[in-house]
Formats: structure tokens, sequence, C-alpha cells
């Protein structure tokens, strides 16, 4: 079995990929790489884990050589309105970590997983139906280290036959881990608010539209993408992908379906209504559709109930 090494394994779509990759290729073989933020019990105690930070090239190979590792699925980053407030650390884990992870996957033979972002467009890139070879000219820090890491793993495949791919993730949505000073967190933290306390303050105005994801197709995205036939593939860094796209006013309606008393107010992050401007609208995903099958499972609607659920649930527990 192919060995996988996951870096920012305790991170937002880390922490689920590892455990979706575990229950795929089997626990053994695949390794939590972990930098920071202790890891959950789950993932510590399912399979092997490993101290790695992304900045750190020598401990990378270490790691790539100890367990013969395949593919990396290189997910350390900071997210947008995080990156806004520290540059340089933006810059050097997401631009960094990546160059360091192409570096070891040429000497060493393996694949490498980059997810790229809707962060990755700017305000002249067409926003409605954004196509995937379009202008990229990002004006956050975020998307300057997401078009630099599209670049580079492009220019690691042409030069030196690295096996690179990736993913433009959109906002995604989860239950288990919460995002941490993205600009479409909001539609995470929404939902928490509704079962909590049943009113939420928007950060972002009505008529913000962008793409969102729910994590399962995240995940399977990922897989998915890495599983394609390479003679099929035409593009590789990165594929637009998207499940949805929504403003604030359309997902508040939509948990008022089974919360008729909750109310949304408003109040306007400044910087993140500025990022959110500059991103899609909506995504034209086509060019994944056709390379290696996209074909997302949740909508607004199906994803609506089961967050509900699911934190609903963990509420009714006291678990959150
Ligand atoms: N969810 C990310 C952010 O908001 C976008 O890729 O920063």
């Amino acid at each position: 079995m192919k060995k996988i090494l996951v870096i920012g394994a305790v991170g937002q779509i880390g922490s689920e990929l590892t455990m979706r990759l575990r229950q795929v290729y089997g626990a053994a073989n695949v390794v939590a790489g972990y930098r920071k933020t202790e890891p959950s019990k789950e993932l510590a105690e399912s399979g092997p884990l490993e101290r790695v930070d992304a900045t750190d090239a020598a401990r990378i190979a270490e790691i790539v050589k100890k367990y013969k590792i395949y593919t990396i699925y290189n997910m350390a980053a900071l997210l947008s309105a995080v990156a806004e407030g520290n540059p340089v650390m933006a810059w050097n884990v997401g631009v960094g970590g990546v160059f360091n992870c192409l570096e070891v996957a040429r000497e060493n033979g393996c694949a490498v997983f980059f997810p790229s972002s809707i962060g990755a467009f700017g305000p002249t890139t067409p926003l409605d139906n954004t196509p995937q070879d379009t202008i990229q000219r990002p004006n956050t820090m975020y998307g300057v280290t997401k078009v630099t890491g599209e670049l580079l793993s492009d220019y690691y495949f042409k030069k030196f036959g690295v096996d690179t791919r990736g993913l433009r993730y959109p906002g995604i949505i989860s239950n288990v881990t919460l995002p941490g000073g993205g600009t479409t967190d909001y539609a995470v933290e929404i939902y928490y608010a509704a079962i909590k306390e049943k009113k939420f303050t928007c950060p972002l105005p009505a008529g913000t539209f962008l793409d969102m994801m729910y994590m399962p197709d995240a995940l399977d995205a990922a897989i998915a993408l890495m599983e394609a036939d390479p003679a099929r593939l035409k593009h590789r860094n990165a594929f637009n992908v998207t499940a949805m796209s929504f403003d604030p006013e359309i997902i508040a309606g939509e948990i008022k379906k089974h919360i008729p008393g909750f109310v949304m107010s408003y109040d306007i992050d400044p910087m993140k209504k500025a990022i959110a401007d500059s991103w899609p609208n909506s995504m034209d995903d086509s060019c994944a559709r056709e390379e290696w099958g996209w074909d997302p499972k949740w909508n607004l609607e199906t994803m609506t109930a089961d967050m509900l659920k699911v934190i609903g649930e963990k509420h009714a527990k006291g678990l959150i």
C-alpha cells in the first residue's frame, strides 16, 4: 500500500482528511503531521503521528524517508483574514511549505496535493461563472500564496515530472473542526449560533455571494483527484471545484426552515467584506467534472439539514 503524509493534519480540512484517508487506505498507511495544536485523541490514536513543520524541509524529508511516503497532502496554511494580519508567516507557511514539499517530492519521487482556493482570484477576475483559466491577480497575501503555490506546483510537474495536483477550494463547511480566520467562516459559525442562540451577527453584507462546499465533498474531491487517471488531466494546479453558491440571506433562509425563530443581523467586517468582494460569486467547475469526474453530493438544503442535526446533537450532549 502506498504511504501518505498529511502536513497540517490538525487543521480545518487536514483533521478530517487524515481520518478519511485512514479509512480508505488503512490507518497505518497515513501519517498525521502536526506542528503546534495538539491532535485530538481520535487522530492521535488511530494511526502514526509525527511533528512536522511545513517550513522545515529537512524534517519533511526525514519523515518521507522514514515511512517511505508516496503522496504528500500539504494542508498547512493560514486562512485569508488571519494572513492579512500576519503576512510574513502566511508567506513562510503558504509558499515556503509548498516549496519544501515540492523539493522533497522531487528528491524522493512523491506526488503532492496542493489545496488552492477561491482566494487565488482577485477583483479583475470575471466573478460570475469564473472560468478555469482566467485572470488571477489577487490582492490578499492569502491569494498571493495560493497563486504562487499553483505556479510552483505546475512548474515542478512540467520541469521535473513531479505528480502535482490541486483544487481551488471554496468555503468549506463542517461540523467537526472549526475554521480559524477565514473569510468564509461565517457560513460555519451561523449553524453553531443558530443551534446555541437562535441568532447570528453576520460579518458579510447581504448580497455577498461566495462558493461553498460541505466537507464530505471536499474530502472526496481531494482523493478523487489524486486517484484520477493522469492521461485525462489537461489541468493540474488547480481545478475550480464548487458545490453551491449563496449569500448570507439565502443560508439564513434555509436555516429558518428548520428553526423558524432564527434571526440574523449584520455587523460588517470591512476587511472580510473587501476580501469577499474580490472573490468569485460562483465558479465554473466544468474542467474538474470533465477531467476527473467531479460530482458533489451535497447542496445547501441537504447540508443544512445535516449540519443542524449533528450540531444539535452535540449541543444536547453538552459537547459544544
Ligand atoms: N475558506 C478560506 C478563507 O476564507 C478560503 O479558501 O480564507
